[in-house]
């Protein structure tokens, strides 16, 4: 058993509880984490320290960190499996960001598209944290030596900077750092705003996202106002280019029932967007009902929640100072 245990790989990744949960965030990666939770050893933590480079509201922030929990616990994450912990609990993560400051070029930063698409937004509080925020990134992942990052598509970049960061690391002082994979499922890896099928779904464009935590009849409400195409039969066809919004319902609907594409064209053959959007939307439904009960259920056991973070920072704090120690013996800093 014990040998068995020693030989799972280990895959960790993040989600920001900058806002409430998504459809995007729920297929492009917490989906990815459940399904996996017997073939590895799974860290899963909310990425708090990283919220703070766009402003935030305290108490908001305070009720998210923990409902964000439930959410996770609620979409099939068993914290006794998986170590569930919030990012400030365990303080190794910004003290290895400070030695990863000192091993990253401010060229390959200013090359982050996030920073780029970011800062464009933000214009009146582009911080130094929205610049260095790949970097916490690398030390959240690094800490925990893990062999993959289940991400969505928009995050590849991220692993792959911290990748040549760890790289440069270990050339100069041997091998500290295990270098992580990202690991992007190819469905669910991009989810696509409702209303505007180009941009990807995000927190900030809440009429073309569909929350976790939404009920029913808002998500058929957003379903059917999805935006598609004039195509004047309204045909159920997968063409990326030509028709992105029926592509991005059809890979949603493709994501939750396994069906494939050419399954879900001969489903709706005739049939046209009017029949096509509501069942999607009801698959959504379906899908995300258990998820938010269970999720109000949780929210209102504070102690329970409580208890999860307590024992997920102590796990992830073992592993996380582990690493931390190496590194700093590796650089030079007197250990007494
Ligand atoms: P965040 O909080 O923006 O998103 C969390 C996860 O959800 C995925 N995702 C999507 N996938 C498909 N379609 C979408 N529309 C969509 N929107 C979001 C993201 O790819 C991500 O996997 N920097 C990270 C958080 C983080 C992290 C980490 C992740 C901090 N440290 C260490 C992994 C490892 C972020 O902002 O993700």
């Amino acid at each position: 058993m014990e040998e068995n245990k020693e030989e799972k790989k280990r895959m960790l990744s993040g989600i920001q509880p900058s806002g409430d949960l998504h459809l995007g965030n729920y297929l492009g990666a917490i989906k990815n984490w459940a399904d996996r939770v017997n073939d590895y050893e799974c860290y899963y933590f909310m990425a708090d320290l990283h919220t703070i480079t766009v402003r935030q509201e305290p108490a908001e922030l305070r009720r998210r960190s923990l409902i964000q929990l439930a959410q996770y616990i609620a979409c099939g994450l068993d914290p006794e499996q998986n170590v569930l912990f919030l990012q400030s609990h365990v303080p190794a993560h910004a003290q290895l960001s400070w030695v990863l400051n000192c091993y990253t070029m401010f060229g390959e930063l200013s090359r982050m598209t996030q920073f780029k698409d970011k800062s464009s937004k933000y214009k009146d509080n582009i911080n130094a944290g929205l610049f260095t925020y790949p970097v916490l990134m690398a030390a959240d992942i690094l800490l925990y030596q893990p062999d993959y990052v289940p991400v969505g598509e928009d995050q590849k970049q991220h692993v792959e900077i911290t990748r040549d960061i760890a790289q440069r690391f270990n050339s100069i002082y041997g091998e500290v750092f295990k270098i992580p994979e990202p690991f992007i499922s190819k469905a669910g890896a991009r989810i696509y705003s409702l209303s505007s099928p180009g941009d990807k779904m995000s927190k900030s464009d809440p009429n073309g996202c569909v929350f976790i935590m939404d009920e029913p009849d808002v998500i058929m409400k957003k379903f059917k106002r999805a935006v598609t195409d004039s195509d004047t039969e309204h045909p159920v066809r997968y063409d990326k280019e030509n028709k992105p919004g029926v592509a991005n319902l059809m890979n949603i609907y493709s994501t939750l029932t396994g069906k494939s594409y050419d399954e879900i064209e001969k489903e709706f053959d005739g049939k046209g967007y009017g029949v096509f959007k509501p069942a999607v939307a009801e698959t959504v439904s379906d899908a995300l009902k258990p998820i938010r009960e269970e999720a109000e259920r949780l929210s209102a056991d504070k102690a329970y929640l409580d208890g999860v973070y307590k024992d997920g920072a102590e796990r992830a704090a073992y592993i996380a100072n582990k690493t931390l120690r190496k590194v700093y013996k590796k650089v030079g800093f007197y250990q007494g």
